[in-house]
């Protein structure tokens, strides 16, 4: 609403060229410039010390800006400031840190990799609509979480035995929040982040049915920070249940920072990519989740409570109540031509067309559970097993999930799944057509079968928007678009609208399927250019391109790079961006001889 009116302006471009993946370069296209906004270690709160990458410290880590973003929003306040708000999902010790000497040093390393996960909120200022931004070290707003953080845990499964510990036996009250990838601005303002790869942080027993459903194994982890804090070490009955505190949708307030963040588990426990809000017409709040994992699952949560409008604080507080209370679905997609036409090449099938009906399956329905032998905490706690029971379709892998706020239309990033058709695997389906699906695709979804897009629909409709990879090869479809004309694209991950109502992809994974850096590519949605994927931008060598955030009335893109250089390691760097500090040079004050994840915007200049 504040961007825009003066600068009213779009994005015009001219599709850049596939970079070659050993390009350690940012690349946008001809009329723009990029400029990294914040860096990792950049300092954000008070005390905090310039960057040094030679001797970085917990305590530093801890006020400077986290390792890895990912879900990335730059809100706007006025035309001249904003609130930039990110999650760090993990660390590359390998290219962070030189191998540990002593003991000792590998401890403080482990304790740096804690303080570099969580959230960053920082104030952003610029001069006027249109210009570049820059962060204010000390903004009143500023403010991490960490691996320390208290969270307050809300919903059915809140306090029960399945989420007690040694240190809490409440089962109310996390430290910490792992694995935030992808998310969502909710409609009043707070931020969402799903926990994805959680498991990677715990030793347990694997040896119970959820335990092995969510990749719990008896195995050190490859950070050992069971090591230091025995919470991580779940084999113990002290800290069984340590792992079951996460895997849930995380919502934070930017805007208080004394607020307590929370974890909801009416929305489930899954390896949680992100959740996107969209408001029922009813005035009930919808939510999208993907479960990021081959063969897992699309969910959807909608609130028992209807959204009151922004007008008072004691509404907005209200607001912030809707996800802890409301019924979680799992999707079942069902294909509408013969399965025999489905032969996992990717060829079309007779109706020229990936497409069908689907379900929304209830797994927690007005308070109930709706799965035989299990109770609602019990749904919420171990989803993965519940949506297994009511016979949910799997996925290649569901990353980002969002609605068009033109349309309603729903669009489903399925990043790859080059298990499909393995043996003893699921082979093709009509929802996920190829076997060995190493390019991944886009679910469109129409909920209701009536066209009408009702979010509160338990019917929907679907059809595959483009089935992703180079162009060149037959076994790819963009959404019927002349496949001469379109940029090659390689596992789609999160996914962002402009005010226009095209889709945004960013990529997971162009670098080794396709050869090319990872990058961002627009797609409109109707008309003549349905379909017409274009590169707007590449990320530097070995990177991903995160969190895409489109402010296009106001000339400007952003972009979270994450994992620069993340084959390097600490004594020989693949990445140097965005310092490049030369190899063998010492970093001058504030910068590092490797690279940096950073959140970058892209304008127009
Ligand atoms: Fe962290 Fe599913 O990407
Ligand atoms: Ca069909
Ligand atoms: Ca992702
Ligand atoms: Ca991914």
């Amino acid at each position: 609403p504040i961007l825009g009116k003066a600068t009213d302006r779009n994005l015009p471009f001219t599709a850049i060229g596939p970079v070659a993946a050993d390009q350690d370069t940012f690349t946008v296209p001809k009329g723009y410039k990029s400029q990294p906004i914040i860096r990792w270690g950049d300092p954000i709160l008070p005390g905090a010390p310039a960057f040094d990458g030679t001797k970085q410290t917990a305590a530093a880590q801890a006020c400077q800006f986290g390792y890895n973003n990912d879900y990335l929003d730059i809100i706007p306040i006025t035309s001249t400031s904003a609130l930039l708000v990110c999650n760090h999902e993990y660390t590359n010790e390998n290219i962070m840190f030189p191998v540990a000497a002593t003991p000792a040093e590998a401890d403080e390393q482990k304790r740096i990799g804690m303080n570099a996960h969580g959230f960053s909120v920082v104030e952003l200022t610029r001069t006027g609509p249109g210009k570049p931004w820059t962060y204010k070290p000390t903004g009143k707003l500023n403010r991490r979480f960490i691996t320390s953080t208290p969270f307050a845990v809300t919903g059915p499964a809140a306090g029960s035995d399945m989420l007690k510990t040694a240190a809490d036996p409440t089962g109310k009250k996390v430290l910490g929040t792992l694995g935030n990838c992808a998310g969502g601005t909710t409609p009043w303002g707070t931020v969402l982040s799903g926990e994805e790869n959680f498991n990677g942080y715990f030793r347990a027993a694997g040896t119970t049915d959820s335990e092995k459903r969510y990749g719990l194994t008896d195995r050190a982890t490859s950070r050992n920070w069971e090591s230091l804090e025995p919470r991580f070490d779940a084999r113990s009955a002290d800290y069984a249940n340590e792992p079951n505190r996460y895997g849930w949708i995380v919502e934070i307030d930017p805007f208080d920072p004394t607020s307590t963040p929370r974890k909801h588990t009416a929305m489930g426990r899954l390896k949680h990519e992100g959740a996107n809000v969209q408001v029922a017409p009813d005035g009930r709040v919808v939510a999208y989740m993907g479960d990021d994992e081959r063969f897992d699952y699309l969910y959807k949560f909608v609130s028992k409570n209807k959204m009151r409008p922004l007008t008072s604080l004691a509404n907005r507080k209200h607001n912030m109540t809707l996800l802890t209370e409301g019924d979680l679905y799992v999707a079942r997609f069902i294909g509408d031509s013969p399965a025999a036409q489905i032969d996992g090449t990717g060829t079309l099938p007779a109706d020229g067309v990936f497409d069908g009906l689907g379900v929304w399956l209830p797994l927690v329905l007005a308070g109930t559970s709706q799965i035989p032998g299990m109770t609602v905490p019990e749904v919420l706690v171990h989803t993965r097993l519940a949506a297994d029971k009511a016979g949910a379709t799997k996925m290649d892998r569901c990353e980002d999930v969002q609605s068009s706020p033109k349309t309603g239309k729903v669009y489903v990033a399925c990043t790859n799944n080059t298990d499909r058709g393995k043996v003893d695997k699921e082979g093709p389906t009509e929802v996920n057509p190829r076997n060995a699906n190493r390019d991944g695709h886009i679910v469109e979804l129409t909920e209701g079968l009536t066209g009408d897009a009702d979010p509160l629909a338990t019917t929907f409709r679907w059809n595959l928007l483009l089935v992703c990879g180079d162009p060149a090869e037959p076994h790819t479809y963009f959404g019927g678009y002349p496949k001469d004309k379109v940029s090659p694209i390689s596992c789609p991950d999160n996914v962002a609208f402009d005010s226009d109502g095209n889709l945004w992809i960013s990529t997971d994974g162009a670098p080794s399927t396709l050869n090319q850096n990872d990058g961002l590519f627009k797609v409109p949605l109707v008309g003549k250019e349905r379909g017409r994927v274009q590169q707007f931008l590449a990320v530097p060598t070995e990177a991903e391109t995160c969190g895409p955030v489109i402010h296009d009335r106001d000339g400007s893109v952003f972009v979270a790079v994450q994992h620069p250089g993340e084959d390097g390691s600490f004594a020989e760097q693949h990445s140097f961006w965005p310092d490049f500090v030369p190899a063998g040079t010492v970093a001058p004050k504030g910068q590092f001889a490797g690279p940096r994840p950073s959140v970058v915007q892209v304008y127009r200049g």
